[in-house]
């Protein structure tokens, strides 16, 4: 989809599966949002904000109203492209009708059209029920950031032949349940490419690989504005973090040596 064209707000229809990739890109604030607005053709809240923004150790301890109050400040600050907020752990799991309470909230308090939630062929019942009243809902298979308590660790998923047929049957489990799309996260090749060729709704890769439908990363690693180790699927591409740094030190510099302010930035001097 052309960047520049664009004037109303996408809609889930705008990124359905087509010739070109999706561009997909979290936000968490309006300022952000405003920058990534013209650029990308959605902007994913993910619960990722509980370590990028709030200093949490996983996404576990994120909750509906953190959720809520960066959903809409990414609505807040943005106009075309379509805002999608990721359900936090805990909001959707129990049954159907807690998911459907939770999502509808979350798009009523944030204007957002979607949202986002982990889990396969388990949670097709319940992608099955949001969908059928009014939710849209983005599905997210292969490395589950929110069950980083139960599998031990962010491992790659596929390579074995178990796990490449879970994650297919996951993918498959939540597409034929009425996803719009589905995230593809620390999956091989084969097996991403694989899903990507027999889905009819777009895959979004983070670490699957150039196969699938569209990629989506987080912004901060995307601008080294997010410690210092940089996973593999990541490309930086600015040095955001190290900018901020040395902003400071020579802010802190200017200060202690009375450099800061001069006339040029005081009212009511003489000069
Ligand atoms: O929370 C998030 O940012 C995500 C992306 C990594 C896909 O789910």
């Amino acid at each position: 989809m052309s960047t520049t064209t664009q004037t109303r707000r996408r809609t889930i229809r705008d990124v359905a599966k087509g010739e070109v990739p999706g561009v997909w890109l979290t936000a968490y604030t309006a300022p952000m949002a405003q920058r990534l607005d013209a650029h990308v053709d959605v902007m994913l809240v993910g619960d990722s904000l509980g370590m990028v923004v709030y200093g949490l150790p996983s996404t576990v301890g994120v909750t509906v109203d953190m959720m809520i109050a960066h959903g809409a400040a990414v609505m807040r600050g943005s106009r075309r492209a379509l805002v999608v907020v990721d359900m936090p752990f805990g909001s959707y799991q129990e049954s159907p009708a807690q998911a459907f309470r939770n999502a509808a909230r979350i798009m009523a308090e944030t204007g957002c059209a979607a949202v986002k939630l982990e889990g396969g062929a388990e949670m097709a019942e319940t992608v099955r029920f949001l969908t059928q009243r009014g939710v849209p809902v983005c599905g997210h298979v292969g490395l589950m950031p929110q069950a980083v308590n139960a599998t031990g660790g962010f491992r790659t998923q596929g390579r074995d032949a178990t796990q490449a047929a879970k994650v297919t049957a996951d993918a498959h489990a939540i597409a034929d349940a009425g996803a719009f799309a589905i995230v593809i996260e620390g999956t091989v090749e084969p097996v991403a490419r694989a899903i990507t060729q027999e889905l009819a709704v777009p895959t979004i890769g983070i670490g699957a690989s150039v196969a699938c439908d569209g990629q989506v990363l987080v912004v901060d690693d995307l601008i080294g504005a997010f410690g210092d180790f940089t996973p593999r699927f990541v490309r930086r591409y600015a040095e955001v973090g190290a900018t901020v740094e040395d902003a400071a030190a020579r802010y802190a510099d200017d200060v202690r040596n009375r450099r800061f302010p001069t006339d040029a930035q005081c009212f009511g001097t003489r000069g």
